[in-house]
């Protein structure tokens, strides 16, 4: 049996699949370690979405080579979106790899060690390594993409419900649906479950993740809005679920009935994350994004309309192929006036056999597209400092994570919004990991909240 670490790079669903491969690797009988100095074998779950990710993981795999060439036992793996993308030929080059798994394969990673160490030649990788890459991995019927079973313990007060796999919009610059394969939704009833589940074993907030959340169920006359009434119903608060959240929402694709259940159930985050990638139309066309700018700005309206204290965050893209000054103007315009909680922005990383790669000129400099992402970064940090300056004196609901890991004598835990909140530590001892507070906001940086007084138990 194995000791096992594991380190991931990109998304939330990277993450769950992380945790899911934990899990398998766990039930068959391994050690999933936190430390890679107490691993004999390291598996990278690794990102595509741009070149800077897979330069990393990279960087991390040639860190690791002298271990894996001195150690005969030493196993050293990838799975995910680059394994997916990249996998067969990442083996052929770095020969000190053991093995590549697909973005819908990891369930098998138990199957892949066992075969390795059966195999157990003297020159390990020449023989093991091409049967144990298995790729061509976005197939429907590969095993377990997001099951699991009930477990007494979950870890920690959060889990990660994906409802979909996969995405079927066809952005110019995006490799998701390339490694992460088409869209598959799954069944609302086994996702209530497994929130329930998760919800009985101790998470206290669920986040429902999909690519392109909104259009849940689409396909089957079903939506979101449906899947969230039917949990709160089936995991109602009697089973420990305080938050539920869910990610991402495409612009196109989130409706007025979404935003309404939403505000019909006070345990569903006001919190949308619904990325714009550019305020300027002729660059959201080439994008294929499937709106346009008058287009975000209605839906922004009707969030805010229907929830005016919503939380809305937004990623960019600066620097697609073609976007003019004018154009990059028009973004900034959007993040002077949208009052985004958040930006993600990014530069723009042409990703081999996307269409925007294959058909367009990365036009835009570097030093330009550097240019962009900081004056943009400039433009959110200047409302992120607004809207914190408005923040003093606002009650807020925080989910209690527990002691701060560098002063116990505070606190903290997470607004509704996914802020971090920090406060005085329980007046009597008692433990309130887990529960619901409310606090008097004294400061705000664009990251963080602090309250000077002890906070209230909701409820
Ligand atoms: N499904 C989500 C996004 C997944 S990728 C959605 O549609 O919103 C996360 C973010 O990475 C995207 O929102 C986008 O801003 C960024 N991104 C994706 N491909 C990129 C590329 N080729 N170059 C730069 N940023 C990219
Ligand atoms: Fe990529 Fe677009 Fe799908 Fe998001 S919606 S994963 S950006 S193709
Ligand atoms: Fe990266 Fe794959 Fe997520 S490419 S962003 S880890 S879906």
């Amino acid at each position: 049996m194995r000791k096992i670490h594991i380190v991931t790079f990109g998304c939330q669903m990277n993450k769950l699949d992380s945790e899911l491969a934990a899990e398998a690797l766990a039930d068959a009988g391994h050690t999933v370690v936190d430390r890679e100095q107490d691993a004999d074998t390291v598996v990278f779950n690794t990102c595509s979405v741009r070149d800077h990710a897979e330069q990393r993981v990279l960087s991390r795999l040639a860190q690791l080579r002298p271990r894996r060439e001195a150690d005969a036992d030493f196993r050293l793996g990838i799975m995910g979106c680059f394994a997916e993308r990249d996998g067969a030929e990442l083996l052929q080059k770095l020969p000190y790899l053991d093995f590549a798994l697909g973005t819908r394969q990891f369930p098998r990673l138990p199957e892949v060690l066992a075969g390795l160490d059966a195999g157990a030649p003297a020159e390990p990788r020449k023989k093991t390594r091409r049967q144990a890459g298995l790729f061509g991995a976005a197939d429907a019927d590969a095993p377990g993409i997001g099951n699991r079973h009930p477990r007494a313990r979950h870890e920690g007060m959060q889990g990660f419900v994906s409802v979909m796999r996969g995405c079927d919009n066809r952005c110019s610059y995006c490799i998701v649906p390339d490694v992460r394969g088409g869209e598959i939704s799954r069944a609302p009833a086994e996702i209530a479950a497994e929130v329930r589940s998760l919800a009985l074993a101790g998470a206290r907030e669920i986040t429902l993740l999909g690519q392109n959340i909104d259009a849940y169920g689409k396909r089957d006359g079903s939506s979101l809005a449906a899947l969230l009434r039917l949990i709160d119903r089936e995991a109602p608060p009697e089973t420990g679920l305080l938050r539920i959240r869910f990610v991402t929402s495409h612009p196109r694709d989130i409706t007025r009935e979404l935003v309404e259940t939403v505000a019909a159930l006070p345990r569903v985050c006001r919190h949308f994350h619904m990325p714009a990638q550019s305020g300027a139309d002729p660059v959201l066309a080439a994008m294929r994004r499937g709106y346009t700018r008058a287009d975000y700005d209605g839906k922004l309206a009707m969030i805010r309309d229907i929830l005016p204290d919503a939380d809305i965050a937004s990623d960019f893209i600066v620097g697609f192929p073609g976007e003019t000054e004018a154009d990059y103007l028009a973004t900034r315009a959007l993040v002077a006036a949208a009052d985004f909680q958040n930006s993600f922005i990014f530069k723009y990383s042409p990703r081999p056999g996307t269409p925007s790669a294959e058909t367009m000129e990365d036009t835009v400099p570097p030093e330009e597209k550097k240019r962009r992402n900081n004056d943009l970064l400039a433009v959110q940090n200047g409302v992120s400092r607004r809207r914190g300056a408005a923040m003093p004196g606002k009650r807020v609901e925080v989910l209690v994570e527990g002691p701060s890991p560098r002063d116990p004598r505070r606190w903290t835990g997470r607004t509704a919004g996914n802020m971090i909140c920090v406060f005085p530590e329980p007046p009597d001892g008692s433990d309130w990991a887990g529960k619901l507070v409310r606090c008097t906001v004294t400061s705000a940086t664009p990251l963080a909240l602090y309250c000077d007084a002890a906070p209230e138990a909701v409820g």
